[in-house]
């Protein structure tokens, strides 16, 4: 018999640090930082033959019958605010019947938006919802399972719901670390989803790789005692994008442009060893020049105001960019003098770009 209490989960936000666009094409790879900015839920059994499901995201509750999750067309006409959260109940039903345990209704209250007076963050935040729903639901039966099958759960789920991205977020969020990321052929595993079991699908090989990266990883065998101190900071513009919006519009540019995946591959390898040489003067270089290579790739990317975001960081010892699909949210920096850092957050301040997040690495 399982006790009913109540139980808390949380999970991150993250932004792209390099490589993004260039990850849609599978095979391609990019490193992107967890956010520590939460999202958190609380989830218990109900009491009631109901499941209620709750979001701060909206401003109204979810109540759904007993046996809606076993009901495979239920999602076709569903309340489109929790299609998401919903989507993810009902292949985490279809996986507990792999375990043979009892679909039993639930309550869940997720909170904490990743937004400020109706503007979002730009953190990551539906994929944030959906490995916290997971978490959640895997909790609530004592069930552990590897980081792997976390990002492979919720990228199903994303895929199934049609989600147009790399699954770079869910990467991040379900690893809750730096990462490197090598992204998957997702039209394969989309065609997996339509043929296959939920389970024959979770036991194919992907074909992609996550590897957690560390800034201070200490080599014990180093003599040269390099105490490079940076800070990671993001910079939020307070206008809101719509990633898949701009993933639709920055395609065809993709396409055209010659070298803009071999370039920015050569990047992505080069700022995974500077980052683990804390190396300084390669970091630098390689967010400058993934900077301008997007800058150049599609007129969307770069917004006003990120294009002021990275300008505020000139003759300081900080190198920017925008972050993920631009077009506004947030962008990133790397600060690696501690005045520099005052400097640009009060020069960020003055353009109306807030310092939502930083962190010493
Ligand atoms: O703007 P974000 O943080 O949602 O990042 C989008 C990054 C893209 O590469 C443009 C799309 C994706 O899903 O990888
Ligand atoms: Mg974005």
């Amino acid at each position: 018999m399982l006790e009913n209490k109540i139980i808390t989960n949380k999970t991150c936000g993250k932004l792209y640090i390099a490589g993004e666009y260039s990850i849609l094409t599978a095979g391609q790879s990019a490193i992107i930082k967890n956010v520590n900015i939460f999202m958190e839920s609380r989830i218990s059994f109900s009491d009631t033959d109901e499941y209620t499901v709750f979001s701060d995201m909206f401003d109204y509750k979810l109540t759904l019958e007993k046996d809606t999750f076993n009901n495979e067309n239920i999602l076709q006409n569903f309340d489109k605010n929790y299609l998401l959260i919903c989507e993810a109940i009902s292949v985490m039903s279809e996986y507990l019947k792999l375990k043979n345990l009892e679909i039993k209704p639930f309550e869940m209250k997720i909170t904490g938006k990743m937004e400020r007076d109706g503007k979002k963050f730009g953190i990551g935040s539906s994929g944030s919802v959906v490995i916290l729903t997971i978490k959640s639901i895997l909790s609530l039966y004592n069930l552990e399972i590897s980081k792997e099958m976390l990002f492979k759960l919720s990228s199903y789920v994303l895929l199934k719901r049609g989600d147009n991205g790399s699954m770079g977020d869910i990467a991040c969020i379900s690893y809750e670390n730096l990462i490197f990321y090598r992204s998957f052929d997702r039209k394969r595993i989309r065609e997996l989803i339509e043929k296959e079991t939920l389970e024959d699908v979770l036991e194919t090989d992907w074909n992609y790789e996550i590897s957690e990266l560390y800034f201070n990883e200490k080599e014990p065998n180093r003599k040269d005692k390099n105490s490079l101190s940076c800070e990671f900071l993001a910079g939020w513009t307070k206008e809101p994008a719509i990633s898949k919006d701009l993933i639709n519009i920055v395609k065809s540019s993709i396409c055209e442009s010659e070298n803009f995946l071999k370039d920015v591959e050569e990047i992505v390898k080069k700022l995974r060893e500077a980052i683990k040489n804390r190396d300084k003067l390669a970091i630098k270089e390689c967010i400058d020049e993934n900077g301008k290579l997007l800058e150049n790739l599609d007129e969307n990317i770069y917004s006003k105001k990120l294009k002021e975001l990275v300008n505020a960081t000139k003759n300081l010892d900080i190198c920017a960019k925008s972050s993920g699909a631009g077009g506004g949210d947030c962008g990133i920096a790397f600060s690696f003098d501690e005045r520099d850092t005052k400097i640009v957050v009060e020069k960020w301040k003055k353009l109306g770009i807030e310092l939502l997040y930083s962190e010493k690495l």
